[in-house]
Protein backbone atom coordinates (compact mmCIF):
# COMPACT_ATOMS: atom_id res chain seq x y z
CA UNK A 1 0.00 0.00 0.00
CA UNK A 2 0.84 3.32 -0.41
CA UNK A 3 0.16 6.60 0.06
CA UNK A 4 2.26 8.70 -2.06
CA UNK A 5 0.86 10.65 -4.94
CA UNK A 6 1.88 9.72 -8.49
CA UNK A 7 5.35 11.33 -8.76
CA UNK A 8 8.00 10.95 -11.75
CA UNK A 9 11.47 11.68 -10.87
CA UNK A 10 14.50 11.17 -13.70
CA UNK A 11 18.02 12.45 -14.61
CA UNK A 12 20.56 12.74 -16.87
CA UNK A 13 24.79 13.30 -16.55
CA UNK A 14 25.76 16.41 -18.02
CA UNK A 15 28.79 14.26 -19.65
CA UNK A 16 29.55 14.58 -23.39
CA UNK A 17 27.02 14.15 -26.16
CA UNK A 18 23.71 12.74 -25.28
CA UNK A 19 23.08 9.74 -27.45
CA UNK A 20 20.56 7.74 -29.76
CA UNK A 21 20.44 5.47 -26.64
CA UNK A 22 19.36 8.05 -24.07
CA UNK A 23 17.06 9.63 -25.89
CA UNK A 24 15.39 5.74 -26.65
CA UNK A 25 16.20 4.10 -23.79
CA UNK A 26 14.86 7.66 -21.56
CA UNK A 27 14.47 10.88 -22.42
CA UNK A 28 11.83 9.77 -25.13
CA UNK A 29 9.88 8.47 -22.16
CA UNK A 30 10.17 11.49 -20.16
CA UNK A 31 7.78 13.37 -22.74
CA UNK A 32 5.57 10.48 -23.20
CA UNK A 33 4.49 10.38 -19.56
CA UNK A 34 3.42 14.53 -19.74
CA UNK A 35 0.55 12.86 -21.39
CA UNK A 36 0.11 10.74 -17.78
CA UNK A 37 -1.23 11.66 -14.40
CA UNK A 38 1.78 12.51 -12.73
CA UNK A 39 3.73 15.28 -11.51
CA UNK A 40 6.91 15.50 -13.51
CA UNK A 41 11.05 16.49 -12.17
CA UNK A 42 14.07 15.80 -14.72
CA UNK A 43 16.97 16.78 -13.06
CA UNK A 44 19.91 17.32 -15.22
CA UNK A 45 22.60 15.93 -12.59
CA UNK A 46 25.79 18.17 -12.46
CA UNK A 47 26.81 16.93 -9.24
CA UNK A 48 27.09 13.05 -10.28
CA UNK A 49 28.91 14.46 -12.78
CA UNK A 50 32.01 15.53 -10.54
CA UNK A 51 32.28 11.96 -9.66
CA UNK A 52 34.95 12.25 -12.49
CA UNK A 53 37.15 15.01 -13.19
CA UNK A 54 35.26 17.59 -15.40
CA UNK A 55 36.93 20.78 -17.36
CA UNK A 56 34.50 23.85 -15.18
CA UNK A 57 33.83 25.84 -18.69
CA UNK A 58 32.94 22.42 -20.00
CA UNK A 59 30.50 21.13 -17.15
CA UNK A 60 28.66 24.22 -17.03
CA UNK A 61 27.97 24.29 -21.05
CA UNK A 62 26.97 20.28 -20.77
CA UNK A 63 24.40 21.13 -18.37
CA UNK A 64 22.56 23.77 -20.21
CA UNK A 65 22.88 21.56 -23.27
CA UNK A 66 21.23 18.28 -21.25
CA UNK A 67 18.88 20.88 -20.44
CA UNK A 68 18.18 22.04 -24.18
CA UNK A 69 17.87 18.22 -25.31
CA UNK A 70 15.21 17.91 -22.82
CA UNK A 71 13.51 20.89 -24.02
CA UNK A 72 13.94 20.16 -27.94
CA UNK A 73 12.70 16.32 -27.28
CA UNK A 74 9.57 18.07 -26.37
CA UNK A 75 9.79 18.63 -22.66
CA UNK A 76 7.54 21.73 -21.72
CA UNK A 77 8.97 23.62 -18.37
CA UNK A 78 5.83 24.56 -17.54
CA UNK A 79 4.15 21.18 -17.52
CA UNK A 80 7.40 19.19 -16.47
CA UNK A 81 9.91 20.60 -13.62
CA UNK A 82 12.99 21.10 -15.33
CA UNK A 83 16.61 22.05 -13.10
CA UNK A 84 20.07 21.13 -12.44
CA UNK A 85 20.80 19.04 -9.62
CA UNK A 86 23.12 21.68 -7.98
CA UNK A 87 20.56 24.39 -7.88
CA UNK A 88 18.63 22.93 -5.14
CA UNK A 89 20.40 22.07 -1.95
CA UNK A 90 18.21 18.91 -0.86
CA UNK A 91 20.42 16.65 -2.89
CA UNK A 92 23.48 17.08 -1.48
CA UNK A 93 22.17 17.13 2.01
CA UNK A 94 19.88 13.97 1.36
CA UNK A 95 22.45 12.17 -0.17
CA UNK A 96 24.87 12.86 3.03
CA UNK A 97 22.37 11.31 5.17
CA UNK A 98 22.11 8.43 3.08
CA UNK A 99 25.54 7.36 3.28
CA UNK A 100 24.90 6.76 6.50
CA UNK A 101 21.94 4.94 5.82
CA UNK A 102 23.37 2.58 3.16
CA UNK A 103 25.83 -0.55 3.63
CA UNK A 104 29.40 -0.97 2.32
CA UNK A 105 28.20 -4.04 1.30
CA UNK A 106 25.53 -2.66 -1.04
CA UNK A 107 27.37 -0.24 -2.36
CA UNK A 108 29.92 -2.85 -3.05
CA UNK A 109 27.63 -5.12 -5.32
CA UNK A 110 27.09 -1.70 -7.50
CA UNK A 111 28.63 -3.24 -10.86
CA UNK A 112 28.47 0.46 -12.25
CA UNK A 113 30.74 1.17 -9.82
CA UNK A 114 33.11 -1.83 -11.26
CA UNK A 115 32.59 -0.83 -14.78
CA UNK A 116 33.53 3.02 -14.33
CA UNK A 117 36.53 2.62 -11.93
CA UNK A 118 38.28 -0.53 -13.66
CA UNK A 119 41.09 -1.54 -12.20
CA UNK A 120 42.16 2.08 -10.80
CA UNK A 121 39.87 1.65 -7.90
CA UNK A 122 42.11 2.57 -5.32
CA UNK A 123 42.39 5.97 -7.54
CA UNK A 124 38.34 6.78 -7.34
CA UNK A 125 36.70 9.14 -5.93
CA UNK A 126 34.89 8.49 -3.23
CA UNK A 127 31.75 9.94 -4.51
CA UNK A 128 32.02 7.73 -7.59
CA UNK A 129 31.47 4.77 -5.15
CA UNK A 130 28.79 6.79 -3.08
CA UNK A 131 27.38 7.70 -6.16
CA UNK A 132 23.85 5.66 -6.19
CA UNK A 133 23.41 7.37 -2.60
CA UNK A 134 22.96 10.41 -4.13
CA UNK A 135 21.17 9.32 -6.96
CA UNK A 136 18.50 7.74 -3.98
CA UNK A 137 18.29 11.66 -2.52
CA UNK A 138 17.56 13.12 -6.14
CA UNK A 139 14.49 10.54 -5.95
CA UNK A 140 13.51 10.30 -2.49
CA UNK A 141 13.78 14.38 -1.80
CA UNK A 142 10.65 14.74 -3.52
CA UNK A 143 8.72 11.12 -2.52
CA UNK A 144 9.09 10.16 -6.38
CA UNK A 145 6.88 6.89 -6.57
CA UNK A 146 7.87 6.17 -10.54
CA UNK A 147 11.74 6.45 -12.33
CA UNK A 148 11.83 6.13 -16.30
CA UNK A 149 15.32 4.90 -16.64
CA UNK A 150 17.11 2.32 -19.09
CA UNK A 151 18.28 -0.69 -17.92
CA UNK A 152 21.77 0.13 -16.75
CA UNK A 153 20.02 2.12 -14.27
CA UNK A 154 17.87 -0.97 -12.38
CA UNK A 155 20.37 -2.03 -9.90
CA UNK A 156 20.95 1.70 -8.85
CA UNK A 157 16.65 1.93 -8.57
CA UNK A 158 16.99 -1.15 -6.26
CA UNK A 159 19.42 0.43 -4.45
CA UNK A 160 17.24 3.48 -3.90
CA UNK A 161 14.56 1.30 -2.49
CA UNK A 162 16.45 -0.04 -0.05
CA UNK A 163 17.96 2.50 1.45
CA UNK A 164 13.94 4.03 1.56
CA UNK A 165 13.35 0.95 2.95
CA UNK A 166 16.01 0.95 5.90
CA UNK A 167 15.16 4.43 6.79
CA UNK A 168 11.36 3.91 6.95
CA UNK A 169 12.71 0.50 9.58
CA UNK A 170 15.37 2.14 11.24
CA UNK A 171 13.39 5.28 11.99
CA UNK A 172 10.04 3.28 12.26
CA UNK A 173 8.29 5.87 9.81
CA UNK A 174 6.56 2.75 8.06
CA UNK A 175 5.60 4.29 4.50
CA UNK A 176 7.57 8.08 4.97
CA UNK A 177 9.30 7.37 1.59
CA UNK A 178 7.57 5.56 -1.17
CA UNK A 179 9.32 2.55 -2.81
CA UNK A 180 9.71 3.83 -6.26
CA UNK A 181 9.12 1.47 -9.43
CA UNK A 182 11.30 1.59 -12.22
CA UNK A 183 9.82 2.52 -15.40
CA UNK A 184 11.51 0.37 -18.16
CA UNK A 185 10.62 0.57 -21.41
CA UNK A 186 11.53 -3.52 -22.63
CA UNK A 187 11.89 -2.85 -26.16
CA UNK A 188 14.75 0.55 -25.89
CA UNK A 189 16.33 -0.04 -22.40
CA UNK A 190 19.56 -0.99 -24.36
CA UNK A 191 20.51 0.07 -27.18
CA UNK A 192 23.51 -1.53 -28.88
CA UNK A 193 26.76 0.20 -29.86
CA UNK A 194 26.80 0.07 -33.78
CA UNK A 195 30.62 -1.15 -33.47
CA UNK A 196 29.73 -3.76 -32.08
CA UNK A 197 25.85 -5.43 -30.86
CA UNK A 198 27.20 -7.20 -27.21
CA UNK A 199 28.11 -3.50 -25.90
CA UNK A 200 25.61 -0.67 -25.16
CA UNK A 201 25.60 2.52 -26.96
CA UNK A 202 27.44 4.89 -24.89
CA UNK A 203 28.88 8.57 -24.91
CA UNK A 204 31.71 7.27 -23.49
CA UNK A 205 32.82 4.87 -26.03
CA UNK A 206 36.06 6.34 -27.57
CA UNK A 207 34.78 5.45 -30.79
CA UNK A 208 32.08 7.76 -32.17
CA UNK A 209 31.13 5.81 -34.70
CA UNK A 210 29.79 3.45 -32.44
CA UNK A 211 27.11 5.74 -31.45
CA UNK A 212 24.60 8.59 -32.77
CA UNK A 213 24.80 11.52 -30.86
CA UNK A 214 21.58 13.71 -30.89
CA UNK A 215 23.48 16.66 -32.12
CA UNK A 216 25.29 14.75 -35.46
CA UNK A 217 23.80 16.23 -38.68
CA UNK A 218 22.16 14.64 -41.03
CA UNK A 219 25.27 13.59 -43.19
CA UNK A 220 26.55 11.79 -40.21
CA UNK A 221 24.01 10.31 -39.09
CA UNK A 222 23.63 8.59 -42.89
CA UNK A 223 27.17 7.83 -43.33
CA UNK A 224 26.83 5.80 -39.49
CA UNK A 225 24.33 3.71 -40.10
CA UNK A 226 25.95 3.08 -43.61
CA UNK A 227 29.08 1.86 -41.44
CA UNK A 228 27.38 0.06 -38.80
CA UNK A 229 28.55 -3.64 -38.63
CA UNK A 230 26.32 -5.93 -39.44
CA UNK A 231 27.02 -9.52 -40.39
CA UNK A 232 26.92 -10.62 -44.27
CA UNK A 233 23.37 -13.19 -43.59
CA UNK A 234 20.18 -11.39 -45.57
CA UNK A 235 17.72 -10.01 -42.53
CA UNK A 236 15.07 -12.87 -41.52
CA UNK A 237 11.87 -12.76 -42.13
CA UNK A 238 10.79 -13.60 -38.43
CA UNK A 239 11.97 -11.65 -35.12
CA UNK A 240 13.18 -15.50 -33.83
CA UNK A 241 15.80 -15.61 -36.95
CA UNK A 242 17.35 -12.44 -34.94
CA UNK A 243 17.99 -14.18 -31.38
CA UNK A 244 21.65 -14.52 -32.35
CA UNK A 245 22.41 -11.66 -34.52
CA UNK A 246 23.59 -8.81 -32.09
CA UNK A 247 24.10 -6.17 -34.77
CA UNK A 248 20.91 -7.07 -36.69
CA UNK A 249 18.63 -7.38 -33.60
CA UNK A 250 19.80 -4.00 -32.74
CA UNK A 251 19.21 -1.77 -35.86
CA UNK A 252 15.92 -3.12 -36.34
CA UNK A 253 15.03 -2.56 -33.08
CA UNK A 254 16.04 1.23 -33.60
CA UNK A 255 14.05 1.65 -36.60
CA UNK A 256 11.26 -0.20 -34.99
CA UNK A 257 11.46 2.34 -32.01
CA UNK A 258 11.93 5.14 -34.18
CA UNK A 259 8.88 4.03 -36.85
CA UNK A 260 6.77 2.91 -34.51
CA UNK A 261 5.93 -0.15 -36.02
CA UNK A 262 6.66 -3.47 -34.92
CA UNK A 263 9.79 -5.96 -35.79
CA UNK A 264 7.14 -8.77 -37.31
CA UNK A 265 5.71 -5.77 -39.37
CA UNK A 266 9.05 -4.77 -40.65
CA UNK A 267 10.93 -8.10 -41.17
CA UNK A 268 7.58 -8.92 -43.15
CA UNK A 269 8.83 -5.74 -45.75
CA UNK A 270 12.72 -6.53 -45.46
CA UNK A 271 13.10 -10.42 -44.67
CA UNK A 272 15.33 -12.13 -47.22
CA UNK A 273 16.74 -8.90 -47.90
CA UNK A 274 20.54 -7.61 -47.69
CA UNK A 275 21.28 -4.47 -45.28
CA UNK A 276 22.29 -2.67 -48.15
CA UNK A 277 18.10 -2.46 -49.03
CA UNK A 278 17.38 -2.02 -44.89
CA UNK A 279 20.32 0.88 -44.37
CA UNK A 280 19.29 3.49 -46.29
CA UNK A 281 15.67 3.46 -45.04
CA UNK A 282 17.30 3.16 -41.31
CA UNK A 283 19.06 6.03 -42.09
CA UNK A 284 16.47 8.24 -43.14
CA UNK A 285 13.99 7.16 -40.51
CA UNK A 286 16.90 8.30 -38.49
CA UNK A 287 17.25 11.45 -39.80
CA UNK A 288 13.94 12.14 -40.02
CA UNK A 289 13.29 11.77 -36.03
CA UNK A 290 17.03 12.69 -34.52
CA UNK A 291 18.15 15.62 -36.75
CA UNK A 292 15.67 17.85 -36.02
CA UNK A 293 16.37 17.47 -32.29
CA UNK A 294 20.02 18.54 -33.25
CA UNK A 295 19.04 21.65 -34.65
CA UNK A 296 16.27 22.89 -32.48
CA UNK A 297 19.04 22.24 -29.81
CA UNK A 298 22.00 24.25 -31.52
CA UNK A 299 19.22 26.87 -31.47
CA UNK A 300 17.91 26.66 -27.70
CA UNK A 301 21.76 26.76 -27.02
CA UNK A 302 22.42 30.14 -29.11
CA UNK A 303 20.28 31.83 -26.12
CA UNK A 304 22.24 30.37 -22.90
CA UNK A 305 20.65 33.26 -20.43
CA UNK A 306 16.88 31.43 -21.55
CA UNK A 307 18.24 27.88 -20.11
CA UNK A 308 19.13 29.59 -17.67
CA UNK A 309 16.14 31.24 -16.86
CA UNK A 310 14.27 27.79 -16.87
CA UNK A 311 16.50 25.90 -15.13
CA UNK A 312 16.67 28.40 -12.37
CA UNK A 313 12.87 28.88 -12.22
CA UNK A 314 12.58 24.99 -12.43
CA UNK A 315 15.22 24.51 -9.69
CA UNK A 316 12.77 27.02 -7.35
CA UNK A 317 9.68 24.27 -7.79
CA UNK A 318 11.61 21.46 -7.03
CA UNK A 319 13.36 23.04 -3.96
CA UNK A 320 9.91 24.06 -3.05
CA UNK A 321 8.78 20.47 -2.99
CA UNK A 322 11.76 19.15 -1.13
CA UNK A 323 11.94 21.75 1.46
CA UNK A 324 9.19 19.77 3.59
CA UNK A 325 10.28 16.51 3.08
CA UNK A 326 13.72 17.96 4.42
CA UNK A 327 12.52 18.97 6.89
CA UNK A 328 10.56 16.20 7.84
CA UNK A 329 13.80 14.34 7.67
CA UNK A 330 15.76 16.12 10.27
CA UNK A 331 12.94 16.19 12.49
CA UNK A 332 13.13 12.80 12.66
CA UNK A 333 17.18 12.03 12.70
CA UNK A 334 17.26 14.22 15.77
CA UNK A 335 18.90 16.66 14.01
CA UNK A 336 17.75 20.11 15.57
CA UNK A 337 16.82 23.24 13.64
CA UNK A 338 16.30 21.37 10.43
CA UNK A 339 19.23 22.18 8.65
CA UNK A 340 18.96 24.31 5.13
CA UNK A 341 14.88 23.78 5.15
CA UNK A 342 13.73 25.61 7.98
P1 LIG B 1 23.00 8.49 -17.67
O1 LIG B 1 23.26 9.95 -17.73
O2 LIG B 1 24.13 7.54 -17.88
O3 LIG B 1 21.88 8.11 -18.74
C1 LIG B 1 20.64 8.78 -18.79
C2 LIG B 1 19.53 7.80 -19.13
O4 LIG B 1 19.76 7.18 -20.41
C3 LIG B 1 19.66 5.76 -20.28
N1 LIG B 1 20.58 5.14 -21.26
C4 LIG B 1 20.24 4.18 -22.12
N2 LIG B 1 19.08 3.54 -22.34
C5 LIG B 1 19.06 2.60 -23.31
N3 LIG B 1 20.13 2.26 -24.07
C6 LIG B 1 21.33 2.88 -23.89
N4 LIG B 1 22.39 2.55 -24.65
C7 LIG B 1 21.41 3.88 -22.87
N5 LIG B 1 22.42 4.69 -22.42
C8 LIG B 1 21.89 5.45 -21.43
C9 LIG B 1 20.06 5.48 -18.85
O5 LIG B 1 19.58 4.23 -18.42
C10 LIG B 1 19.43 6.64 -18.12
O6 LIG B 1 18.06 6.39 -17.84
N6 LIG B 1 22.62 7.54 -12.79
C11 LIG B 1 21.92 8.10 -13.93
C12 LIG B 1 21.49 9.54 -13.74
C13 LIG B 1 20.67 9.79 -12.52
C14 LIG B 1 19.32 9.42 -12.31
C15 LIG B 1 18.98 9.93 -11.02
C16 LIG B 1 18.39 8.75 -13.09
C17 LIG B 1 21.09 10.44 -11.39
N7 LIG B 1 20.08 10.54 -10.50
C18 LIG B 1 17.71 9.72 -10.49
C19 LIG B 1 17.11 8.56 -12.54
C20 LIG B 1 16.79 9.05 -11.26
C21 LIG B 1 22.85 8.06 -15.12
O7 LIG B 1 24.05 8.04 -14.98
O8 LIG B 1 22.22 8.13 -16.32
Amino acid sequence: MTTHAPRVFSGMQPTGNLTLGNYLGALRNFVALQERDFERLYCVVDLHAITVAQDPATLARATREVAAAYIASGLDPERSIIFNQSRVSAHAELGWIFTCVARMGWLNRMTQFKEKAGKNRENASVGLFSYPTLMAADILAYRATHVPVGEDQKQHLELTRDIAAKFNNDFNVPDFFPLPEPLIQAETARIMSLRDGRNKMSKSDPSDMSRINLTDDADLIAQKIRKAKTDPEPLPSEAEGLAERPEALNLVGIYSALSGRSVADILAEYGGQGFGAFKPALAEMTVTKIAPIGEEMRRLMQSPDEIDAILADGAERAAALARPVLREVYETLGLTGGGSAR
